[in-house]
């Protein structure tokens, strides 16, 4: 018995360090990569014009391997900071393998832009970057502003209002929950009365009407593991803008992926006129559904073992049901009693198929009963909690992110009891949570750049750092060997591997400049995720070792 078990280790090993065939039907391009001096880690963009799909892969030593390409046209361009090039295009066949040099010259460096996270004030390349302390001189509004204000609205936010100081003033107020229909986003108690003049004056002076727009110059470079990116391939499936529903917008917001039992990748799509739809990794295939209340901002999403996708509406209180084989949709209160009203946030599935979900707005966590068709809600114990993200435990114990009390939340559906655990860095916002295989829950703290881990064993709380500065981390994800992944938009956009037990941290720059709120992992261990405040909207995945991949198909 003992001898079976290790053989079965033994060849899991061996099929997962052996170099995978390439994928039939597919085709690769290779080449090498000069430049007037030494450079580490070029990314190479391989646009296929045809399906409109982006290959991204590193150099390692001078030279680049990109494989499992779309046969079609590509236009090929090397990015490197201080260093240019001319975009070549070539075609590829099914099976082709060819080659494509490039020689790289010197270019003034253009300063690495700052990501924004999900407010529509992102920073257009066209704004002028400065340092953090230029952008917010040392003075006694700053801190207020970073302890009340930054934490949830992030470094871009402010640099690119140029309000009058009623301006200011009243949206004070709207954050005090004055007037407001989404309630206190500043609890009750936490800005005195002196704070809030201090950092009305501020405001006023630094972002008032004849202050510049401005966007935050991150000094910092991403470190470059060489060996690690020189393996792995970004793929980003753009969706396409349809003439007529996009052509108030010009933009697509994804929000979830997740896949389904066919490989298939699904995600909610926020922009109005509200969608959900899906990407077949193996063509590049979209296919989107209307969604019965166009303004109802879903906003997570998850996929049955029926391949039934659920959604959760902020606007409603409704959880929505697609059957994809038929196309039928339908809608569940969230609360079947009818007596409570909130923003739904993020569903997820328990073992017995039971769809659990946050209510952000609401301050609740709920449950639609597979049996009985019915839902429920219960309020979290904290008011202001605002539950975001959600996990289920091997156990099937519900975990969620309290987004605005830095807390995390666990509830036993048997006994129906809460349990609270406070992040050790206090206050903070935590958007998303995730669960390893060793019941270790992981956590982000997205103001202050930590990496949390709670044992609930023995309730021991440990944050690491991450450590480029001005680090967001969204959604924290295990892969099936207990790596953690971040993904991290502070910094203009990476996916970051924890390896838990060397405690390190290995960074894979996004392709585009970006958040990614939510990540999805297959067992293969590709990264999925969806970068929402990018230029371009993608369902996109990382491959973080290409010559280990057997299908482009997405299974969990
Ligand atoms: C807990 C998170 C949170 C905190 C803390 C917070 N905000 Fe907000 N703020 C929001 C959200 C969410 C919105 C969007 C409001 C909506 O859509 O109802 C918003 C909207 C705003 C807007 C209007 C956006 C626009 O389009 O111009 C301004 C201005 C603003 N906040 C300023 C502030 C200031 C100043 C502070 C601190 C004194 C602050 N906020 C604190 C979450 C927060």
């Amino acid at each position: 018995m003992r001898i079976r078990v290790m053989l079965a280790a033994l060849l899991v090993v061996l099929a997962a360090t052996a170099d995978a065939k390439p994928i039939a039907g597919t085709a690769s391009l290779s080449g090498a990569v000069q430049a007037p001096a030494a450079f580490q880690a070029a990314q190479v963009h391989l646009m296929n014009t045809d399906r409109n799909v982006l290959f991204m892969v590193w150099t390692r030593g001078g030279r680049y391997q990109a494989l499992n390409l779309f046969p079609g046209r590509y236009e090929v361009t090397v990015k490197k900071a201080g260093l240019a090039t001319d975009p070549q295009s070539i075609v590829l066949e099914p099976g082709d393998a060819k080659t494509l040099d490039f020689a790289l010259r010197e270019q003034a460096a253009r300063p690495v832009r700052q990501g924004e996270f999900g407010f529509t004030s992102s920073v257009s390349s066209d704004v002028k970057l400065v340092s953090y302390d230029e952008l917010y001189p040392r003075e006694p509004g700053r801190d207020v502003l970073e302890k009340q204000c930054m934490y949830c609205h992030g470094r871009n936010f402010f640099p690119s209002k140029q309000y009058p100081e009623p301006t200011w003033n009243t949206f004070i107020d709207v954050m005090l929950g004055i007037g407001a229909d989404r309630g206190a986003m500043i609890p009750s108690g936490t800005l005195s009365a002196a704070d809030r003049q201090t950092v009305l004056a501020y405001l006023t002076k630094h972002f008032g009407t004849t202050s510049e727009r401005r966007g935050l110059r991150m000094d910092a470079q991403f470190p470059l593991d060489e060996a690690a990116l020189g393996k792995a391939m970004y793929v980003e499936y753009y969706l396409p803008l349809d003439k007529q529903l996009d052509a108030a917008n010009k933009q697509r917001r994804t929000q979830e992926p997740h896949f389904d039992p066919q490989g298939n990748v699904w995600y909610t799509d926020r922009s109005v006129p509200n969608r959900i739809g899906r990407v077949d990794p193996r063509t590049g295939e979209v296919k989107d559904f209307m969604m019965p209340d166009p303004k109802a901002d879903p906003h997570g999403l998850t996929v049955d073992k029926d391949g039934h996708v659920f959604w959760a509406e902020t606007v409603g209180f409704h959880l929505g049901r697609l059957d994809p084989a038929t196309g039928s949709m339908m809608r569940y209160p969230m609360d079947s009693t009818g007596q409570r009203k909130g923003r739904g946030h993020t569903p997820t599935l328990d073992s017995k198929q039971n769809v659990w979900f946050t209510v952000i707005g609401g301050d609740m966590l709920g449950k639609w009963d597979r049996q009985t068709g019915k839902s429920t809600v219960w309020k979290v114990p904290t008011a202001g909690a605002a539950p975001y993200g959600i996990a289920v435990d091997k156990d099937d114990n519900v975990w969620f992110a309290e987004f605005r009390r830095c807390r995390i939340g666990k509830f036993e559906p048997k006994t129906e009891k809460f349990t609270e655990y406070a992040a050790l860095s206090q206050p903070c916002t935590i958007r998303r949570l995730g669960v390893d295989s060793a019941g270790i829950v992981w956590y982000g703290g997205f103001n202050n750049g930590k990496l949390g881990r709670i044992d609930p064993r023995s309730g021991a709380i440990k944050e690491y750092d991450i450590p480029m500065p001005f680090s967001e981390p969204y959604d924290v994800w295990p892969d099936r060997h207990d790596d953690i992944w971040i993904s991290d938009g502070g910094q203009g956009g990476a996916l970051i591997r924890f390896d838990q037990r060397k405690e390190t941290f290995t960074y894979y720059p996004t392709p585009q400049t970006t958040d990614q709120p939510k990540l999805a992992i297959t067992r293969e261990g590709a990264i999925w995720y969806t970068p929402r405040s990018s230029v371009k909207a993608a369902v996109g995945v990382l491959y973080p070792d290409v010559t280990t991949m057997t299908t482009l198909a997405a299974y969990e």
